[in-house]
């Protein structure tokens, strides 16, 4: 089922909802994907777009002091989330969120030694153009990890998730689904996420295409 219109900033009405999930999914994905980020780099800048509430910047800054990260959102709501989770694990000193397009960046090239995003590639309305910005910002040599859908893991979890949702959040849901503004998200054909990558400068990348999710690897 295609949305009717796609929004790629999550709806402020959505936006506790959403919140409230990535709570449940610190332990099942943040982290592992946080661990596997610093066995790869463990000093220098890296460059989180589609931050969300910044789980995945405040997970890799618990676990490598010598590493500074710059977490994007086109949302202030979840900007200000991201900042309050910083600030609660008291990171603040080593990670920074900023409201941005992340098709539109306002950082010069070859800034970052990495760049991951989580989450956010389906939500793209300009995939190319945001993969092309990747490229712009990534050092030479530097590597750009896009996971995505992000997954909560366990259905135990989604089912703790949905539990813990308020009346209004359950009816914002309800209703966004009704419309077809939201839907469930679904990992991006392989074909289609290759196309993507042909039309920019990267030429080195590998794909691991899983069951809900595909992880995308590439390098400058
Ligand atoms: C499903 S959330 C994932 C958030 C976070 N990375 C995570 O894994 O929890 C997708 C996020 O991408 C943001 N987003 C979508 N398009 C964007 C764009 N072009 N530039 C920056 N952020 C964007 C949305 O506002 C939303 O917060």
């Amino acid at each position: 089922m295609k949305p009717w219109i796609k929004i790629e900033r999550i709806p402020s009405p959505l936006a506790s909802a959403y919140i409230k999930a990535t709570q449940f999914a610190v332990d099942s994905y943040y982290r592992p994907v946080a661990g596997e980020v610093v066995a790869a780099i463990d000093r220098g800048w890296i460059l989180d777009l589609g931050t969300g509430p910044g789980h995945l910047p405040v997970e890799i800054a618990r676990r490598a002091p010598d590493l500074r990260i710059i977490g994007v959102d086109l949302s202030r709501r979840m900007i200000a989330a991201a900042r309050a989770n910083a600030a609660k694990a008291g990171v603040g000193r080593q990670v920074r969120f900023v409201v941005g397009d992340s098709g539109r960046l306002r950082f010069g090239d070859a800034r970052f030694d990495m760049v991951v995003s989580t989450g956010m590639l389906h939500s793209l309305k300009d995939p190319v153009g945001v993969f092309r910005e990747i490229y712009r910002v990534l050092k030479k040599g530097g590597q750009a990890w896009v996971f995505d859908p992000t997954n909560l893991g366990h259905p135990q979890l989604r089912q703790q998730w949905q539990a813990s949702l308020e009346a209004q959040e359950r009816f914002f849901l309800w209703l966004f689904t009704a419309l077809k503004i939201h839907r469930p998200a679904r990992p991006l054909p392989p074909d289609r996420v290759r196309a993507i990558i042909d039309a920019t400068d990267f030429r080195h990348y590998d794909m691991d295409v899983r069951r809900n999710e595909i992880r995308i690897k590439m390098r400058k």
